[in-house]
């Protein structure tokens, strides 16, 4: 049977600082990650020869991360403190919730509906992506309710294997200490 596999980026500069959004380079632990995954996924996954990494590598834009749009590049403190409303309405329903400028967890789900196709369609693929992406592509393949897809915690550092079964999906983690 063919698997999706999904992984974050490795740590970001952001990440460390908590700050949300932004084009940031990789820590030095994202940095030993991103050097670590292909041995990752070549070691532990599955029965069939999935990749060195050295497979076609497509770059969608339709994997953005959500836009924060003015909150881009803030921490969470930065945006309670400039908008109050905004954040206490993000909290009510994180779902629903656009930023000013940017989008919502459901502007994102219907942008990536084309790449669920595509997935739909693929065989053996990872994909490496933002927490707020892969919290829409997990939840999709699970069939988790629309109100959890925002909670939905997507390690870093760790490759998610989904196999899709006739009803729902097997799952498997393997997690690297980095
Ligand atoms: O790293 C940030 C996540 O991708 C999105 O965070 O829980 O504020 O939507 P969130």
């Amino acid at each position: 049977p063919r698997s999706i596999f999904f992984s974050r980026h490795g740590e970001s500069q952001y990440n460390v600082e908590g700050k949300i959004g932004g084009d940031s380079l990789l820590s030095p632990r994202g940095m030993e990650y991103a050097k670590a995954l292909p041995a990752l996924i070549t070691d532990n996954i599955g029965d069939q020869p999935l990749t060195d990494l050295k497979y076609t590598k497509l770059t969608w834009k339709s994997l953005d991360e959500l836009d924060a749009g003015v909150c881009d590049g803030m921490t969470y403190e930065e945006i309670e403190q400039a908008y109050p409303d905004d954040f206490a309405n993000r909290d009510e329903d994180k779902f629903n919730y656009r930023y000013r400028g940017g989008e919502s967890y459901r502007d994102v789900v219907v942008r990536l509906e084309p790449v669920i196709m595509e997935l739909e369609r693929q065989e053996n693929i990872l994909i490496i992506g933002h927490q707020a992406i892969l919290r829409c592509l997990y939840a999709y393949f699970h069939h988790l309710p629309q109100d959890d897809l925002p909670y939905i915690k997507i390690p870093l550092h760790t490759v998610i294997k989904l196999t899709p079964k006739a009803y729902g999906c097997d799952e498997e983690r393997y997690a690297l200490p980095i």
